[in-house]
């Protein structure tokens, strides 16, 4: 079976002032999914946008011809529920969050898919993948991080790759369909590598807002794909 890969820009590097125009741009541009980094200068020490920026942004999130793109919501909070709640009901699609950040990590799934969004475990770059032993089956999304969460352009941490494979291992073990997306630091000269050790789906921020050319970035970063 031939992988379908996702690029999934992520607006942290966007111009915040612009950001309607600027999901709309780079999915002219190609994107398959737009990755939202929530932080709440608390699990993380940086702060940026909240529901009602989802909730807003939603109707932006679709191609020319009308076909809605994924929301990807990357919850770096703690606490997880109230927030991954309210982001459901303002349009994501997607809602992944840290297990290190949810008391109760089955129940913060169960209150995700309560909702009919599609749920998702993230791992920092030290963290194990131990707790997928019990959440495997409920989960569609895997999130490995190749830097640690909180800032956009940071360099790929090279453990993550050896952390891809053992996620591999785990959605082939499971014979599910879950999505192993990796997030930070991916450029057109890595993309290959994480690709190779299992990855399908790529978020890329200072990759692609960081360059004028949104489409020539995507469009480099498929072709390293093909
Ligand atoms: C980091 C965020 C990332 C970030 C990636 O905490 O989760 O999504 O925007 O940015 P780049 O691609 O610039 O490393
Ligand atoms: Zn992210």
């Amino acid at each position: 079976m031939t992988t379908t890969y996702r690029i999934a820009p992520s607006i942290l590097s966007a111009d915040f002032a612009r950001l309607g125009e600027e999901v709309k741009s780079v999915i002219d541009a190609g994107a398959d999914w737009i990755h939202f980094d929530v932080m709440d200068n608390h699990y993380v020490p940086n702060l940026t946008f909240g529901p009602m920026i989802c909730q807003a942004l939603k109707p932006h999130a679709k191609t020319v011809s009308g076909v809605a793109v994924p929301i990807d919501v990357h919850l770096m909070i703690s606490p997880v529920d109230a927030l991954a709640a309210s982001f459901a009901d303002a349009g994501a699609d997607l809602i992944s969050f840290h297990p290190d950040a949810s008391a109760h990590v089955h129940r913060s799934i169960q209150t995700i898919k309560s909702k009919n969004v599609k749920a998702g475990l993230v791992f920092n770059p030290a963290e194990p993948l131990d707790v997928l032993e019990w959440t495997i089956d409920e989960i569609d999304l895997i999130l490995i991080m190749s830097v640690n969460p909180g800032f956009g352009g940071q360099g790929f941490i090279d453990s993550a790759l050896r952390k891809v494979e053992l996620a591999r291992q785990w959605i082939e073990r499971s014979g599910r369909d879950i999505r192993l997306e990796v997030d930070g630091g991916i450029k057109t000269d890595n993309i290959r590598r994480v690709a190779d050790a299992g990855a399908d789906t790529f978020v890329a921020g200072s990759a692609i807002f960081g360059k004028p050319d949104y489409k020539g970035v995507i469009d480099q970063m498929r072709k390293a794909l093909t």
